[in-house]
């Protein structure tokens, strides 16, 4: 048994029992099992209660997948009326009445509102075959995680633009830092040297290009300001310049890209990097022009996350009104109309692990023909379609889209907007970036130089264990706190969840500080 700091006779009984058994994921456990863990038993909103009677504000959604608050009740009384019908049956050979429902609803949301969808430039024409498309959602595979629904977006992109003659080996082009799972063909589409190296071997290969990272872009030839680096940079899309070379090499090589995979507007466990405004819009010409497929994984960005489309990606106030009820997407925002939408964390309100891989009707026609033909997709999973995880995702539509909601996205993001500029006060935030209603800081030596903590120091992760000494739970993505609170916070919530950051930002200085 490892050597434990506390003993296990003095902790909670089920602390006890996580101890003796469990392994956590992206968890150091040496570390782990130095101190009583958490234990949640209770949600109600916003807010968590452990075993031991305390509360916590959820500042992260549990692990960005929760929408509307921990046990909502309209989703309670939803699962409680299919748990009376039935919890599961197989979608392998069988159909379902809440999985029907839920992929129509889905296929509804995942088209961009009429004149939205314009990701080709004047005079520009896509490369065939993909030029053959028929542009639009039609269709909804269902799996359980980010990574299955991934993995399905991969495969399927895989045969098409082998079936349809665009490239005998079909290769992948996905952002610098890009994390879309742990699966080995997610994990083949990542880029976070720390999380991917040990795998190498097992992976096939993929490219990556720059993401723009404005913060520390290269080509950001502006100093350093109190503001989000995307607002005061000074570049001449070189970002951009370069994506669009990557594709023309691609090309020269016979081998044109098949797909290009990426999160719209943020990238999250790149370090929360949002995109300029006009950033996707771009990349997403530069793709379509050269034929390659658009696979926008929205498992953190979906539901509405980003926000509208203003606050999200900074286009005009007017824009962001013309549209009632703002789309949940965050390709949307930019106009931009994928041939697969990756769907999983918020689907089901963050209740239950469901997926969705949406995809266009010549992706599907391409899969038809007679049973001997054998051009049936053969991949699947047991949980497929559930009935329960449908149920609850039917319920987080609605909520979502009712006037409630949107109101109370609207006021919570501009309530993080107004709190977090506190935080420019402080000489290691370096960098503040929204995107609706996902915040990063990024915490830094001195703001003047944007001179980084060495991972070692392990600021994010004492930030994020000062926060929750005063009651506000997140996790740091290395050096960046993340905020990403549900829906139904308030704004004394949300003030109180930066208050937490900003005190525990001085708290690590000092501590930082002592040590050295
Ligand atoms: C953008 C993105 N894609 C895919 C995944 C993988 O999702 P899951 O953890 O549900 O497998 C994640 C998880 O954080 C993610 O952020």
């Amino acid at each position: 048994m490892p050597q434990t700091r506390v003993a296990l006779n003095r902790m909670h009984p089920l602390a006890r029992l996580d101890h003796l058994y469990l392994w956590h994921p992206f968890t150091q456990m040496r570390d782990w099992l130095r101190r009583e863990p958490l234990v949640m038993a209770k949600g109600s909103g916003a807010v968590l209660g452990d075993a031991q009677g305390r509360k916590y504000l959820d500042a992260n959604s549990s692990i960005w997948t929760n929408l509307h608050g921990h046990n909502h009740p309209a989703i309670n009384a939803a699962l409680s009326r299919q748990l009376k019908k039935i919890a599961h049956s197989s979608a392998l050979g069988l159909a379902n009445e809440p999985a029907s429902r839920l992929a129509e609803q889905l296929v509804k949301a995942a088209n961009a509102p009429v004149g939205q969808a314009s990701c080709l430039p004047a005079g520009r024409r896509p490369a065939p075959p993909y030029g053959r498309l028929k542009t639009g959602i039609r269709k909804v595979f269902f799996s359980d995680d980010g990574s299955t629904a991934i993995e399905v977006a991969l495969k399927l992109a895989y045969e098409f633009a082998r079936r349809t003659g665009h490239s005998a080996k079909p290769k992948f082009l996905s952002l610098r830092g890009a994390y879309h799972g742990d699966s080995v063909g997610a994990v083949a589409l990542g880029h976070i040297e720390l999380f991917h190296r040990a795998y190498k071997g097992l992976l096939f290969k993929t490219d990556q290009v720059m993401a723009p990272y404005c913060y520390r872009c290269p080509f950001n030839r502006a100093a350093p300001e109190r503001a989000d680096a995307r607002e005061y940079r000074k570049c001449g899309w070189e970002c951009l310049d370069k994506f669009e070379r990557k594709f023309e090499a691609q090309r020269k090589q016979g081998n044109p890209y098949a797909a290009f995979v990426f999160e719209p507007l943020i990238q999250g466990a790149a370090g929360m990097i949002p995109q300029p405004s006009g950033w996707l819009r771009q990349a997403a010409q530069i793709a379509r022009g050269h034929g390659a497929l658009l696979i926008a994984d929205e498992v953190m960005t979906g539901f509405g996350r980003t926000g509208s489309p203003a606050g999200a990606s900074g286009l005009p106030a007017r824009a962001a009104s013309a549209a009632a009820a703002p789309s949940l997407f965050a390709c949307h925002h930019e106009g931009v109309q994928p041939d697969f939408l990756v769907l999983a964390k918020g689907l089901t309100g963050g209740y239950l692990p469901m997926a969705a891989t949406l995809t266009t009707q010549a992706v599907f026609d391409t899969f038809l023909g007679e049973y001997g033909e054998f051009k049936t997709f053969f991949h699947g999973h047991s949980f497929t379609g559930n009935q329960l995880g449908a149920a609850a995702a039917l319920a987080s539509l609605k909520l979502l889209e009712g006037a409630q909601s949107i109101r109370a996205r609207s006021q919570l993001e501009q309530t993080l907007r107004q709190e977090l500029r506190a935080l420019w006060n402080l000489p290691n935030v370096g960098d503040i970036r929204q995107a609706g209603l996902v915040a990063g800081i990024e915490l830094v030596k001195d703001w003047r130089t944007r001179e980084p903590f060495d991972l070692r120091e392990g600021a994010g992760v004492r930030v994020c264990e000062a926060m929750a000494k005063r009651g506000v739970l997140t996790r740091p993505v290395g050096n960046v706190i993340v905020l990403m609170p549900p829906y139904c916070t308030t704004p004394g919530q949300a003030r109180r969840m930066v208050a937490a950051l900003s005190e525990g930002v001085r708290e690590m200085q000092k501590a930082l500080n002592r040590r050295s």
